[in-house]
């Protein structure tokens, strides 16, 4: 057997594991500053670069690395093209706001261009046309009209019975002169930049609440404080909810990539196909051979059964489509989707002008992050900004998919109420290494892991946030909540919110 071609063992990032970050402390006092930003991705330092470019003083915390939440876990497209969705907007927003959400998604673009010329960044930065293909008959008319939707806005586009990359296809939308790149490379030049300009980043600092006096203070979970004008949440999932609901507001799914080497030429473009399961392609250039990205596979968190599955389905469509002679890299990632699929960016409630929310990018996050930063800082720069009102967070249209929440809503109180009934039996003591289970201890419901020293690592199961119970992640090794998204390590700490307290641990003697 070709081990080369077997998935590794531990999932891990490309884009982590190709560039070198550097280190920053954690807040050991409190401290003033003028913007408190809170998460390090490319929000939080897209944020911090502008800012502090304008002469102001920010700060930066992350819950743990910079660079290592959703960002690093990306598919890196920079593309306005994401999925079926101009034509939807249309109907439900209007030509003219559907517009501008192209728009936003373009300035984005330019951006991220102009950014890279500016401070000659190297991160890869290549053009691309971008696709929608499918080979469903189903969703040939969705095309059409998504191509028709295209037409009315003026975007650049082809229908197409073919494309380069050599999978069965009945018919593929393109939108011309997108773009992809390394975002890491990218975003630690800004991040070097930033702290040129005085950026302080406490990294390993968990934000736990905002004290609303006059100003704001971020609160950590060691009772530091960050006193602030202005804080951004840039860290996914608002960790201060100001009772903007937000719970209710969005839900998480996570999706997954494998990196491989196959036996063909990528041809270029970057590919998304219509119908599930999803299967996004791209490729980077990994010392001169392509790697082929192929990403997919994605559901509501902590409700995939086993997620080493997920993998295996890329695993095999890349094997079927492609072949793979080299498996390099797994990983995956999790996004937060809102009521209308636009995301919530400004402040976090009406009634607040100075803490400000940037979520719910439906996976777009390089296009979404990036204009995400652009509004909030010309917000606090009192610079107009022509798409504040569209991503408004306290906007509320009627759309379909209100109907559609409600029902997640009530799979919501479903898994609150179910994850306590139910439980398996399994015994403890034969679990395998690296393996998982739940059972009851003393009454209570708990997650049970055995690492590969044959430490058993043993936690409530009763998420933090707001008590559903959470389930065993076996691809990634992680607890994950089915209810709002919130994951943690074997070892019951936070690895993303909105959870801020650890899972408790449970004695098994
Ligand atoms: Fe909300 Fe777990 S993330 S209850």
């Amino acid at each position: 057997m070709n081990t080369e071609r077997n998935m590794p063992q531990y999932p891990a990032s490309y884009w982590r594991e190709s560039v070198s970050l550097p280190e920053y402390p954690r807040l050991n006092e409190s401290i003033k500053t003028d913007v408190g930003i809170v998460g390090g991705g490319i929000t939080g330092i897209t944020a911090a670069y502008l800012l502090t470019k304008e002469g102001l003083n920010v700060t930066l915390l992350d819950a743990g690395k910079v660079l290592n939440g959703v960002t690093g876990h990306t598919t890196a497209k920079v593309t306005a093209q994401h999925g079926i969705i101009y034509n939807e907007l249309i109907q439900h927003f209007g030509k003219e706001k559907a517009a501008q959400y192209y728009q936003a998604s373009n300035e984005a673009k330019q951006f991220i261009e102009k950014t890279i010329q500016t401070h000659n960044i190297n991160c890869d930065y290549k053009e691309e046309d971008a696709y929608i293909f499918t080979n469903s008959e189903d969703y040939l008319s969705q095309l059409e009209a998504e191509k028709d939707a295209y037409d009315q806005l003026e975007i650049a586009s082809e229908l197409s019975g073919s494309i380069a990359l050599d999978v069965p296809i009945k018919s593929a939308l393109n939108m011309k002169n997108q773009a992809q790149f390394h975002p890491l490379k990218y975003l630690k030049t800004m991040t070097e930049k930033a702290v040129e300009n005085g950026l302080q980043i406490f990294e390993n600092t968990t934000a736990t609440d905002i004290d609303r006096n006059k100003h704001p203070s971020i609160v950590t979970r060691e009772g530091r404080r960050v006193n602030c004008r202005y804080v951004i949440q840039a860290s996914h999932y608002p960790f201060y909810d100001g009772e903007g609901f937000y719970p209710v507001r969005m839900y998480p799914e996570r999706s997954y990539i494998i990196a491989v080497k196959t036996p063909k030429t990528f041809p270029g473009g970057m590919y998304i196909n219509a119908e599930s399961p999803t299967r996004s392609i791209r490729s980077v250039n990994m010392n001169d051979e392509d790697l082929w990205l192929i990403g997919g596979d994605s559901h509501k968190t902590g409700q995939g059964e086993s997620t080493i599955k997920h993998y295996e389905a890329l695993q095999d469509y890349a094997a079927k489509q492609f072949g793979i002679s080299e498996f390099k890299y797994r990983w995956s990632a999790q996004d937060l989707t809102t009521l209308d699929k636009l995301p919530y960016i400004g402040p976090v409630t009406k009634n607040e002008d100075n803490i400000f929310v940037a979520t719910g990018y439906r996976k777009w996050g390089m296009t979404n992050g990036t204009i995400a930063a652009k509004i909030i800082t010309d917000r606090i720069l009192e610079k107009d900004n022509p798409y504040r009102d569209l991503f408004a967070p306290s906007r509320f249209q009627a759309d379909p998919s209100v109907r559609k929440f409600a029902k997640m809503n009530t799979d919501v109180a479903k898994h609150m109420i179910r994850g306590k009934l139910e439980y398996t039996n399994d015994n403890v003591k034969n679990l395998k290494p690296d393996d998982a289970t739940i059972t009851r201890v003393r009454g209570k419901r708990t997650g049970v892991y055995k690492d590969e020293e044959n430490q058993i690592h043993a936690v409530d199961t009763t998420c933090k946030h707001l008590g559903c119970e959470v389930n065993w992640n076996s691809g990634d090794r992680t607890w994950d909540c089915p209810c709002h998204g919130s994951r943690y390590s074997y070892t019951g700490d936070v690895i993303e919110g909105p959870a801020k307290e650890p899972l408790n641990k449970v004695d098994l003697e």
